[in-house]
């Protein structure tokens, strides 16, 4: 699946473009201070720069180089630095802390590796930390405007709140919203988010 999103990251252009993502901008003030922040699936690096901009300490873990590239020539050109790791989450382990915080921004794994995964995020955060998510639901399908168009890769906030079991969801929603990044994802979105923290 590498070769895929290499293809699609080898323009010069940014196919998210370099805005964080709304959501992520809206709830980054909840991520502790201090500590390492984890970005699932970073692509591009639009979100990590922007994490390290407001002064966190960010590693970008993507399956693909090309994209991760890209994440390192924009944090340079906005005079931040960020942590690049290439690896694929079918096979990527989350080792337990001590991560601040781990997000999870349009990161779509089939539900196998997304269970296994999650449950390793619960473990992963210290004491305070925090996750955040945001993906697309299944009702996006069809729509056009971005998202998978597997529903296996399209969790239900029901779904994540049962792979989450063990950190307090503090906001959980289900909701439709304007999505402009880019040319990847445009338009009214069926999307799932959710904050969670760990006690
Ligand atoms: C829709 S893009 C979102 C990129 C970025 N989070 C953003 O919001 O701009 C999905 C990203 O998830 C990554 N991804 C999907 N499955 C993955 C896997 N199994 N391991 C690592 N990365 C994966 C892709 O390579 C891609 O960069």
């Amino acid at each position: 699946m590498s070769g895929k999103w290499d293809a699609k990251y080898s323009g010069m252009d940014f196919l998210y473009g370099t805005d964080a993502n709304d959501f992520l901008v809206a709830h980054a003030a909840l991520l502790p201070r201090a500590g390492r922040i984890l970005s699932l699936g970073e692509g591009e690096g639009r979100n990590a720069v922007y994490l390290a901009g407001l002064g966190h300490r960010v590693v970008a873990l993507d399956q693909s180089a090309v994209g991760l590239a890209k994440a390192e020539r924009l944090a340079a050109s906005r005079g931040v630095r960020i942590e690049t790791c290439v690896a694929d989450l079918a096979d990527y382990a989350v080792a337990p802390g001590p991560w601040a915080g781990i997000v999870s921004i349009w990161c779509h794994v089939p539900s196998v590796i997304r269970r296994r995964l999650l449950g390793e995020v619960v473990r992963a955060l210290e004491p305070g930390g925090v996750f955040l998510l945001e993906s697309y639901r299944a009702a996006q399908i069809g729509r056009g405007g971005g998202g998978p168009a597997d529903p296996d890769l399209t969790p239900s906030l029901a779904d994540l709140c049962a792979d989450l079991a063990g950190l307090d969801i503090v906001h959980g929603l289900e909701t439709e919203r304007p999505v402009a990044e880019g040319v990847g994802h445009r338009g009214l979105s069926a999307v799932v988010q959710v904050v969670a923290r760990r006690h």
